[in-house]
């Protein structure tokens, strides 16, 4: 069986009291309400709280450290930026790269993104490598192009070795934080798409085993119906996962 994965993205959100009280909120209704062992959680909080909710997650469970964003080399004269290894030496499993915001305000183009989700991959962070198209490519019919370029010229230059170890989540740009959810009969034919890339790229195991998260507008309520759909295999939340309530909700939604 796939894994399957929460990952809350709290973007630029929250202070250090407010990052706090939401992850020991989550971790408490979590543990008492989930049962479900396949399930883990990512928790991605902006970097000055990562050591103070680390120290907040138990140990060894479902919950895992992520951030949202990291410069790809590994050290030198960069003001202001944050290194995958120093992400790593905090207790930092996942990285999240490619996402829309990221590829739009910053201009994080292909060529660069690739250079980051080796950079993650060299030290053994697990990528959240996120694509997605826009509203204009949708109406323009172009949706399926776009992600295949997306995949080929961001991630699909790794081995099959370094490829299994990348979750990849469809984050259609007009869902993002819209209150715009795809249908879930959007969300699967875009993820079953994904998974064909993947078989034709590495083969049909590969693709069997690769995690497709769903991002966009997922809530307490609609997760249910989107994780039923064969090739979703759980969500990438923004706006809910600042939610401690909503957030359960869409990890108690398998
Ligand atoms: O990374 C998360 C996505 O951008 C989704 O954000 O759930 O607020 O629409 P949202």
């Amino acid at each position: 069986m796939r894994q399957h994965i929460v990952a809350g993205n709290w973007k630029m959100n929250t202070t250090l009291q407010d990052a706090q009280a939401l992850v020991s909120e989550i971790t408490n209704m979590v543990a008492d309400e989930v049962t479900d062992s396949n399930v883990q959680v990512v928790i991605c909080p902006p970097f000055p709280f990562l050591t103070s909710v680390a120290k907040l997650l138990p140990e060894g469970g479902r919950f895992h450290l992520g951030a949202q964003n990291y410069h790809h080399k590994e050290s030198g004269a960069y003001t202001g930026e944050v290194s995958a290894q120093m992400l790593k030496s905090v207790g930092v499993e996942y990285v999240i790269l490619g996402h829309s915001e990221r590829r739009e305000h910053f201009r994080e183009d292909d060529q660069l993104l690739s250079q980051k989700l080796n950079a993650a991959l060299a030290i053994g962070l697990k990528p959240i490598f996120c694509v997605g198209e826009s509203l204009e490519t949708r109406e323009a019919d172009e949706t399926f192009n776009f992600i295949s370029k997306q995949l080929q010229e961001g991630v699909f230059h790794l081995s099959q070795e370094d490829f299994a170890k990348v979750v990849i989540a469809y984050e259609p740009i007009w869902a993002i934080g819209t209150g715009k959810t795809a249908t879930s009969q959007q969300a699967q034919e875009v993820h079953a798409f994904i998974r064909e890339q993947i078989a034709k790229t590495y083969d049909a195991a590969t693709a069997e085993n690769t995690t497709i998260l769903y991002g966009g507008s997922a809530n307490a309520k609609n997760a249910q119906e989107l994780f039923a759909q064969p090739d979703v295999d759980g969500g990438l939340i923004g706006g809910a996962s600042l939610k401690s309530r909503d957030f359960t909700e869409i990890i108690k939604s398998f």
